[in-house]
């Protein structure tokens, strides 16, 4: 996209790209602008504080940081940055991801971080989350935000069930 980006999706690593498609791909659909970054808070330290410290002035209005394992990415953003900070844990190898929930939900206070639910699920509803911080100021989006729910509404009420044989 060559619009200002309104959405910055950053990630500890590569290897979490394919569950963060899921936000990326959300925010694509609303037709919003967003940059996508590898950084972690423990591999890339000084990088991560630094884009954190730089991401409002550079237009970002809200960080989805998501990390897996002892998952501080979130709380790193939200350490350097009063942009809304939404955390998404990703799924990890040995603990399915509880690890990364725990340590991206489990902030001190004074340092929020929005977390949301283990894998693509929370990065689709920390997309449409960030969606809806965006369009209390943008009517616009407001519409295109009701008219999804109003969609996924009718999509489950039109779901038929097979009969028993
Ligand atoms: C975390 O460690 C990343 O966010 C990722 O979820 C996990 C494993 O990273 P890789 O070893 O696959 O690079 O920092």
């Amino acid at each position: 996209m060559n619009q200002q980006p309104q959405v910055a999706i950053v990630m500890g690593s590569d290897s979490d790209w394919p569950v963060l498609r899921a936000a990326a791909l959300t925010l694509k659909d609303f037709g919003i602008a967003y940059e996508a970054r590898v950084l972690s808070a423990h591999r890339t330290p000084d990088a991560a504080i630094a884009y954190a410290a730089a991401a409002a002035g550079r237009g970002i209005r809200v960080l989805i940081a998501a990390a897996g394992g002892a998952a501080h990415l979130a709380g790193v953003m939200a350490a350097k940055s009063e942009l809304p900070v939404l955390g998404v844990p990703m799924p990890s190898k040995h603990l399915q991801g509880l690890d990364s929930l725990l340590s991206t939900v489990q902030m001190p206070g004074g340092i929020p971080v929005a977390t949301f639910a283990i894998g693509e699920a929370g990065a689709t509803n920390a997309a449409l989350f960030a969606v809806s911080v965006l369009a209390l100021s943008d009517a616009g989006l407001a519409k295109m935000l009701t008219d999804f729910c109003l969609r996924q509404s009718e999509k489950v009420l039109a779901k038929t069930l097979p009969d028993l044989p």
